[in-house]
C-alpha cells in the first residue's frame, strides 16, 4: 500500500471544517464577516448594505460577496487564519431553509451555534441542533449581541441545557450587557478582557487584558460589576460542568463564549479557543471500517448536495462533495462506487455562488463542486483508492410540509413523472405514494415551503409541465424502523396516513404530536424514527 505523503498530511492537519448555525437574525452573517476580517480575507468590516431588503431573494453570503468583491459563496467559504485553513459551511436559514441545510451538517466536522443573548434558543436552532447531536459532532456556542440588553447569564445557559439537552461550559463570562457591557472574564487565564469601542466594528480594535486582582480594573469595571462577577463565578465554579475536551469532541459538552459580533468584541478570542478545541478532519465511517485521513493516502469523498441548473444556458448540475482523505487534482479519474465505474472529475470549483472559481488542488476537509452529467446522487462515494468502499449514507430528513401534486394536462403524465423523479433524486423534495390504495397520486414533502415554489417553477420551466399543488394538513412524518410490522394491521388515529417513499419504505404522516404518541401506544413494539436511514 502506498504511503500518505507528509505534505498531504500537513495540509489536512491545517483544515478546520465547520458549519455555522443560527436562527435568522442572531448574527451569523455578521460573525462570519468578522472571522474573515481576522483572517485577513477582507480589510474592513462594516454592515452589509441593503441586506434587509435583499434577504429573501439571495443568500446573505452572496450579498457579502457582491458588497466586498471577495470569495464568499452561498454555501462554503474558505479562509486562512494563522496556520489554519478554515472552511465555513453556511446553513441557509430564512425561507430558503431546506433539506440541504441539514445535509450540509453531514459535511462538517463541528458546528458553531450563534445565539442572540436577548432571545436564547430559538426554533430554527433547535432543528439544526438535533441533527448535530444525532451525528455527535462538537457544538460551540457563541452568545451574540451582548452590547444589547441580554438575558441573565445563568438563564441563558439553562436554556441551552434544557432546550437542547447538552451540558454547557462557559469558557468566558460576560460582565454586564447593553450599555453596561464591559467585556468578558476569561476563566482559564483569570483575566478580564475589556471591551473597547471598535468604531462599530470597522477596525479590529485592541483588547485590554487585566487580571482580576489588578487595581487598574477599578477604572474599567464598576465595583458592583466586580462583585457580581466574583459571586457568579463562585456559583458557576461550584455547580457548573468543568471543561472536558473529550466530552466536547463527543458533542456532549458545548463550550460557550460571549461577545458582540457587530462591535467585534469577543470574536477573535472565540476563534482562537475554538480552533484549538476542534480537530482537523477525523476518520469517517464506511462499509469497510473507518477511513482515517491521516493514514489513507488516496483521494476519497462523498456527495452531500446536488445543485441543478446553476448555469441556465447549460442546464448543468453541480455535485458538491466533502473530501474525506487525500489530495484532489483537477481532472482526476476516480471510482464512482454507486455507479460502478470510473469517472473524471472535471470543472472542479470551490465557489458555489453565481461566480465560480476553478481550482487545481484540494485536500481532505475541503468542499468542492464538480460537474455532474446526471450520474451522482446524494450520499455517493468517490475514491481514487484501489480499495472499494462506500461512506456511510446521508439520512433522509423529515419534511414538515406536504402537498398532493398532479399535472394539469393529463397528457403530460410522462414528463411529469420524469421531472418530479429527477428533482426528488437531486434531493430538493421527497415524494411519497399512498400505501396500497393503487392510487397514482403523488404526495410531495418538503422541509421549507419555498421548495414548493421551486418545484412548480422547475417543472414548468425545465419539463414544460404545469402542476397543481393542494397542501395537506400533515406536519410530521415518521419512518417505521421495524419494517417487519404488518402495515395493514397497524392502527393509528383517524387523521394518520400510511405512505411509502421512493425506496418502498413504509412511513406514517401525522397532523400533530399527539397522534404520533397515540399510534405508538396503540401498536406494541412499533418504532418510529425522524430520519430515514
Ligand atoms: P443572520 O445572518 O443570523 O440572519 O444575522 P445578521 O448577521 O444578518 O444580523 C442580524 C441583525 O443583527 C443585523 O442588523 C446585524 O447588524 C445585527 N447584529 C449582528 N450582530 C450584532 C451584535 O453583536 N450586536 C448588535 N447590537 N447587533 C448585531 P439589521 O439591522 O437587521 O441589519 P443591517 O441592516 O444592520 O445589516
Amino acid at each position: 500500500m502506498s504511503q500518505i505523503s507528509n505534505e498531504v498530511k500537513e495540509q489536512i492537519k491545517k483544515r478546520r471544517t465547520f458549519a455555522i448555525i443560527s436562527h435568522p437574525d442572531a448574527g451569523k452573517t455578521t460573525l462570519t464577516e468578522k472571522f474573515l476580517l481576522y483572517g485577513g480575507a477582507i480589510n474592513q468590516a462594516g454592515s452589509v448594505k441593503g441586506k434587509a431588503t435583499a434577504r429573501h431573494a439571495v443568500s446573505d453570503w452572496m450579498e457579502i460577496e457582491k458588497e466586498r468583491g471577495i470569495s464568499v459563496t452561498s454555501s462554503v467559504l474558505q479562509f486562512h487564519y494563522n496556520d489554519y485553513c478554515i472552511n465555513i459551511l453556511d446553513t441557509p436559514g430564512h425561507q430558503d431553509f431546506s433539506e440541504d441545510t441539514y445535509r450540509t451538517l453531514m459535511a462538517a466536522d463541528s458546528a458553531v451555534m450563534v445565539i442572540d443573548a436577548s432571545k436564547g434558543v430559538e426554533a430554527q436552532t433547535r432543528k439544526l441542533f438535533k441533527v448535530c447531536t444525532m451525528r455527535h459532532i462538537p457544538i460551540f456556542t457563541f452568545i451574540n449581541k451582548m452590547d444589547r440588553e441580554a438575558m441573565d447569564t445563568f438563564e441563558l445557559l439553562d436554556d441551552i441545557e434544557n432546550e437542547l439537552g447538552i451540558a454547557t461550559c462557559p469558557i468566558n463570562w460576560p460582565i454586564g450587557s447593553g450599555k453596561e457591557f464591559r467585556g468578558v472574564y476569561d476563566r482559564a487565564s483569570k483575566k478580564v478582557e475589556v471591551f473597547s469601542d471598535t468604531h462599530k466594528g470597522t477596525t479590529q480594535g485592541e483588547v485590554e487584558k487585566v487580571a482580576l486582582n489588578d487595581p487598574e480594573l477599578s477604572w474599567l469595571i464598576t465595583d458592583s460589576q466586580k462583585l457580581q462577577l466574583e459571586e457568579e463565578m463562585e456559583l458557576q465554579d461550584g455547580a457548573g460542568a468543568v471543561f472536558d475536551q473529550d466530552l466536547v469532541s463527543k458533542g456532549e459538552l458545548s463550550p460557550v463564549f460571549f461577545g458582540s459580533a457587530l462591535t467585534n468584541f469577543g470574536v477573535e478570542t472565540f476563534l482562537q479557543h475554538f480552533l484549538k478545541m476542534t480537530s482537523s478532519p477525523l476518520p469517517r465511517k464506511s462499509d469497510a471500517g473507518l477511513i482515517d485521513p491521516m493514514k489513507e493516502p488516496d483521494f476519497s469523498a462523498f456527495v452531500f448536495k446536488i445543485q441543478a441548473n446553476m448555469n441556465k444556458a447549460h442546464r448543468d448540475r453541480i455535485a458538491f462533495m466533502r473530501i474525506c482523505s487525500g489530495e484532489f487534482e483537477a481532472g482526476m479519474d476516480v471510482w464512482h462506487m454507486q455507479g460502478g465505474k470510473k469517472v473524471r472529475l472535471s470543472q472542479p470549483q470551490q465557489l458555489m455562488a453565481s461566480e465560480r472559481k476553478m481550482i487545481e488542488k484540494a485536500y481532505g476537509g475541503d468542499i468542492i463542486g464538480v460537474f455532474d452529467p446526471g450520474i451522482f446522487s446524494i450520499g455517493d462515494t468517490l475514491t481514487a483508492s484501489a480499495k472499494r468502499f462506500s461512506y456511510e449514507g446521508i439520512p433522509t430528513f423529515a419534511p414538515e410540509h406536504f402537498a398532493r401534486v398532479r399535472q394539469v394536462d393529463t397528457m403530460k403524465r410522462k414528463q411529469f413523472i420524469k421531472g418530479i423523479n429527477q428533482i426528488a433524486q437531486e434531493g430538493a423534495i421527497q415524494i411519497f405514494q399512498e400505501y396500497n390504495t393503487g392510487m397514482e397520486e403523488i404526495i410531495v414533502g418538503v422541509v421549507g415551503v419555498l421548495q414548493f415554489d421551486v418545484l412548480k417553477y422547475r417543472l414548468e420551466n425545465e419539463y414544460n409541465v404545469e402542476i397543481r399543488l393542494d397542501t395537506l394538513p400533515y406536519e410530521h412524518i415518521r419512518w417505521i424502523e421495524n419494517t417487519e410490522i404488518d402495515m395493514d394491521r397497524l392502527t393509528g388515529t383517524s387523521d394518520m396516513k400510511k405512505v411509502k417513499d421512493l425506496k418502498d419504505r413504509p412511513l406514517l404522516l401525522f397532523v400533530n404530536e399527539w397522534s404520533i404518541r397515540m399510534t405508538v401506544d396503540r401498536n406494541e413494539g412499533l418504532i418510529l424514527s425522524e430520519f430515514g436511514r
